[in-house]
């Protein structure tokens, strides 16, 4: 990755673990309730960024914490940062979440926020199913089409015409995902991401053998969580 943009990655992940913080002080988030009753002893998180899902998860119980991510450099971030946070149980792991070294059946809780619109989701949710417990739970939050528009207007009000383009080709590219089935793929799509609708994330999740159980927006912005289990 270029010097430049991993200093703004590694800004990214630090400004990710400030909001965290911040959200944690006022969301009741309606799904952990559920997901702590499931008292899971392995948990993934896959696209982990900085880690910081990770850090709502402390009980006794647990047994291993693995953060996973394409770029290296997302689990030092989480160490540099969170010095004092002492886990022994957290590891991270440099992975690609369309082929995950581990094996099937292993985790009781995956986490996935807001990366798969980045992955090659069909892939991904198979490797997600695939390390899934029987009784497990997977906890996903995407971008609908809400959020690319929401950042067209952000960026048109920017005047900001390079950063206007990038909302634009990743809404077509979702259009074409919708319409056609195909995720849009190659060089130029590479590094761009793509919105979910429920019924794009329905075909793809009843192909990997799983079915959302209950769903709600993810931070008001255009994202939404859903709690996913195995069909
Ligand atoms: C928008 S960030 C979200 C990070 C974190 N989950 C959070 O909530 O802050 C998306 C993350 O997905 C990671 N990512 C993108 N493509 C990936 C892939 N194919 N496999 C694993 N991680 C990927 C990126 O490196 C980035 O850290």
């Amino acid at each position: 990755m270029p010097e430049e943009s991993q200093k703004e990655y590694l800004e990214y992940l630090a400004s990710e673990i400030a909001l965290f913080e911040g959200r944690a002080a006022k969301l009741a988030d309606p799904s952990l309730e559920q997901v702590r009753q499931l008292s899971p002893k392995r948990i993934l998180d896959l696209g982990c960024g900085a880690g910081q899902e990770l850090m709502k998860f402390n009980d006794d119980s647990i047994e291993l914490k693995v953060g996973a991510d394409i770029q290296f450099a997302a689990g030092e971030v989480f160490r540099k940062l969170r010095s004092n946070a002492g886990d022994d149980r957290a590891i991270f792991i440099n992975s690609a979440g369309e082929h995950l070294p581990f094996p099937a059946e292993f985790f009781d809780l995956v986490i996935c926020r807001v990366a798969l619109p980045y992955m090659n989701s069909a892939t991904a949710i198979r490797e997600i199913a695939r390390v899934l417990a029987p009784s497990g739970l997977l906890l996903l939050t995407i971008h609908t089409p809400k959020f690319y528009l929401l950042m067209i207007r952000r960026r048109l009000a920017e005047m900001s015409l390079k950063g206007f383009a990038y909302p634009v080709i990743c809404f077509a590219g979702g259009v074409f995902f919708l319409l056609t089935g195909k995720q849009p793929a190659g060089n130029f799509w590479k590094g761009k991401e793509t919105f979910h609708t429920r019924s794009m994330l329905t075909r793809e999740l009843n192909a990997a053998g799983l079915r959302a159980i209950s769903e709600f927006d993810a931070e008001g912005a255009g994202g939404r969580t859903y709690l996913i289990g195995k069909a």
